[in-house]
C-alpha cells in the first residue's frame, strides 16, 4: 500500500484580494503535494477560503452588497489565481458550503451534549455573561492592547462604550498541562523547531477560555449555533474556519463513535500555515478542539509554520506589505508579466521555509535568468542542438570508451564522467532529504547542481571540437558526453517537476518526442541510465526565455 499524505493550507479570508503571501503558501503546499506524488505516495491536498466574519459583513455593508455576493466574487478571484499558478488541490474548502456548515453544527452539538456526570453540564462548553469596552465603530470588544500611550482608546475606535454580553465559551484552561505535555512529547508537532518554544511560552501564559459565539444582533454573517444553544447566536469565525480541516477531509463524521476508517487513512494532516496564525489559533484552539473531538495525541496534526514575505524597499530595507503603504504585490499581475513558472520558482527558491524573506521583482528576474534561462535552459538548448547537429539527435548509450570515464578534452581540460554521475546521484539524495523536510529552496538548489555539472561538462569536454576530430576515440567521447548531458537533463526535469510542472513536461517533450519515457514522473526514475541506446532526442525550443527588462 502506498503511503498517504494529507496536506492543507490556511483558508484565505475573502475580504480582500489575494497577494503574494497567499500565493506563496498555496504554492508551497502544492509543491509538497507534488513531491509526495513524485515519490509514489497517495496525496490529498485541501485548500479553500474563509468566508464568514465581521470583516466581511462590514465590507459588504460598505459596498451595499449581500455578504454572499461579496465573498463569491473574491472566492472566484482566489480560484482563478490558483488555476493560473498551477495549484492543484483535491478538495476546495469554502466555509459557506452546506457540508461545512452542517459539520460545524454537529461538532458544536456533540461538544454541548457531552456532559460531566457530576454536574450534568457540558464538559467542553459553557454560557457566561461578560462585560467589556466595545468599539461601536469597529464593532468589536477592545482589550488593553488597543489602548494608546495615554491609556485611552484612540479616535479610530470611538465611540467606545461599556457593554455586557452573553456568549458561549470553549474551555481551554483545563487542557493547559495536556497541551504542554503534547508539545514536549511530540517533537514533530511543529516545524521549524524554534516555533515550539514560542508556542510553549504562549501556552504557559494562557489565561482565559475561548468565546465561540457572537450575538446575532451584532454579527449575522456566520453559522448559527444549533438549537440546543437557543436562538440568536452565530459561531465565532475561527471556531468555524478551523473545522474546515475535518469537514472537508475524506470520510470524516463528527458523530460520537463514528467509524473513521477512510478518514484515518489520510489523517493526521500537515497544516501549512503562516507564523501569525500559530498562536493561539492553530497551536492552542485547534489542538484542544481536536482533543475534545476524541483525537488521541498521536492523531494530532503537524504544523508547518512559514514566515512572511515582506517588501524590499529601494534603499535595501524591508517593510511589511500593507494596503495602507500601497505596496501589496499582486500575484496575478506578476504571473501575467513573467509567467506562472517564474513566480513559482522565485517564491520557492528565495525563501527558506520558516523564515521571512523580502520580495523584490529584481531578484525574481535575476534568479530566473541565472538559474533557469542561463543554467538549465542553456544546457537543454545546447545539448539538443549539438546532438542534432552531430548525431541527428540519436543517443548512443553504450559507446565503448578506450579511456573509461576520464579523459583530457580537446582544450586540455580534465573530464571525469564518473564524477558527474556521482554528483547527480548525490544531488538526488540531497534533494529528497531536503524536500522531505519541506526545505524546497534547498531541494531546488540540489537539483540545479546537476545542470551546473552538465554545463561544466560542456565547457571541459568542448564537444564542438570533439565533433571535428577525426580520432575514433573522440567520436566515442562525444557520444558519451552527449548521453551524459541528456541524462542530466532528464533527471533535473524530474526533480524540478514539483515546482515547475509545465517546464518539466516541456523538457520531456523535447528530450523524448517519441514518448518512450513514462510521463507520470517518479522519483525512482531519477536514477542514471533511463535513456536507452539509440534514443531519439527532439528539437530545442526555449523553455525559459530570458526575461529582458528595458530600463525605465
Ligand atoms: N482565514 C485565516 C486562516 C484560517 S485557517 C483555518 C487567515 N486568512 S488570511 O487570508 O489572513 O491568511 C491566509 C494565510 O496567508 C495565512 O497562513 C497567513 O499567515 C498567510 N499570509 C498572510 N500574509 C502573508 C505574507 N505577507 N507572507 C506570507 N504569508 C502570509 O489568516
Amino acid at each position: 500500500m502506498p503511503e498517504t499524505f494529507f496536506i492543507t493550507t490556511a483558508i484565505d479570508y475573502t475580504n480582500g484580494a489575494p497577494h503574494i503571501g497567499h500565493a506563496y503558501e498555496k504554492i508551497l503546499a502544492d509543491v509538497l503535494a507534488r513531491f509526495r506524488r513524485l515519490r509514489g505516495e497517495e496525496v490529498f491536498f485541501l485548500t479553500g477560503v474563509d468566508q464568514h466574519g465581521q470583516k466581511v459583513q462590514q465590507s459588504a455593508e460598505k459596498q451595499a452588497v449581500a455578504p454572499q455576493e461579496l465573498v463569491d466574487g473574491i472566492t472566484a478571484k482566489f480560484r482563478g489565481l490558483w488555476d493560473t499558478l498551477g495549484v492543484q488541490y483535491d478538495q476546495w474548502a469554502a466555509t459557506t458550503d452546506e457540508r461545512h456548515k452542517r459539520c460545524v453544527r454537529q461538532v458544536l452539538t456533540r461538544l454541548w451534549n457531552e456532559t460531566d456526570p457530576a454536574t450534568g453540564q457540558s464538559r467542553w462548553l459553557y454560557r457566561k455573561t461578560e462585560g467589556g469596552w466595545y468599539s461601536v465603530r469597529q464593532e468589536q470588544f477592545l482589550t488593553d492592547k488597543e489602548r494608546g500611550a495615554d491609556g485611552e482608546f484612540g479616535p479610530e475606535w470611538q465611540p467606545v462604550e461599556f457593554r455586557e454580553e452573553e456568549n458561549f465559551y470553549f474551555r481551554l484552561l483545563p487542557h493547559k498541562q495536556w497541551l504542554l505535555d503534547l508539545i514536549d512529547s511530540r517533537p514533530d508537532l511543529i516545524a521549524p523547531e524554534f516555533r515550539r518554544a514560542e508556542l510553549r511560552n504562549a501556552v504557559e501564559k494562557l489565561e482565559g477560555d475561548l468565546c465561540i459565539s457572537r450575538p446575532a444582533a451584532r454579527l449575522q454573517w456566520g453559522i448559527p449555533l444549533p438549537e440546543e444553544f437557543g436562538a440568536g447566536f452565530v459561531t465565532y469565525v475561527w471556531f468555524d474556519a478551523l473545522v474546515n480541516y475535518i469537514s472537508f477531509a475524506p470520510g470524516y463524521d463528527p458523530a460520537p463513535g463514528a467509524v473513521l476508517g477512510e478518514f484515518k487513512r489520510f489523517w493526521p494532516a500537515l497544516h501549512v500555515i503562516g507564523k501569525d496564525i500559530l498562536i493561539p489559533a492553530h497551536g492552542v484552539y485547534w489542538l484542544i478542539m481536536l482533543k475534545a473531538l476524541g483525537f488521541s495525541d498521536a492523531e494530532m496534526p503537524r504544523l508547518l509554520v512559514h514566515g512572511w514575505w515582506n517588501i524590499r524597499t529601494a534603499s535595501g530595507g524591508s517593510e511589511k506589505m500593507s494596503k495602507s503603504l500601497g505596496n501589496v504585490v499582486d500575484p496575478a499581475e506578476l504571473a501575467g508579466r513573467f509567467g506562472a513558472g517564474a513566480l513559482r520558482y522565485y517564491l520557492m527558491g528565495d525563501m527558506t521555509t520558516g523564515r521571512d524573506a523580502d520580495f523584490s521583482e529584481e531578484r525574481l528576474i535575476q534568479r530566473f535568468n541565472a538559474d533557469l534561462a542561463n543554467s538549465l535552459g542553456n544546457l537543454l538548448n545546447r545539448t539538443l542542438n549539438m546532438a542534432r547537429k552531430y548525431r541527428n539527435g540519436v543517443l548512443c548509450a553504450a559507446a565503448p570508451s578506450p579511456d573509461g570515464d576520464a579523459f583530457t578534452g580537446p582544450e586540455g581540460k580534465a573530464v571525469d564522467l564518473a564524477a558527474l554521475r556521482e554528483r547527480a546521484a548525490q544531488a538526488v539524495a540531497d534533494y529528497e532529504r531536503e524536500m522531505a523536510q519541506h526545505q524546497v529552496s534547498q531541494g531546488l538548489a540540489a537539483a540545479l547542481q546537476i545542470s551546473a555539472a552538465g554545463n561544466e561538462l560542456v565547457e571541459k569536454s568542448a564537444p564542438f571540437k570533439l565533433a571535428k576530430s577525426p580520432e575514433p576515440a573522440d567520436v566515442e567521447r562525444l557520444d558519451r558526453v552527449l548521453y551524459h548531458l541528456a541524462e542530466a537533463l532528464r533527471i533535473v526535469a524530474l526533480l524540478v517537476s514539483p515546482v515547475l510542472p509545465e517546464a518539466a513536461r516541456a523538457i520531456f517533450e523535447q528530450l523524448d518526442p517519441e514518448g518512450k519515457l513514462p510521463r507520470e514522473f517518479r522519483l525512482g526514475d531519477a536514477r542514471w541510465g533511463g535513456l536507452a541506446d539509440g534514443h531519439q532526442l527532439g528539437a530545442p525550443v526555449p523553455v525559459f526565455p530570458r526575461i529582458e527588462v528595458t530600463p525605465a
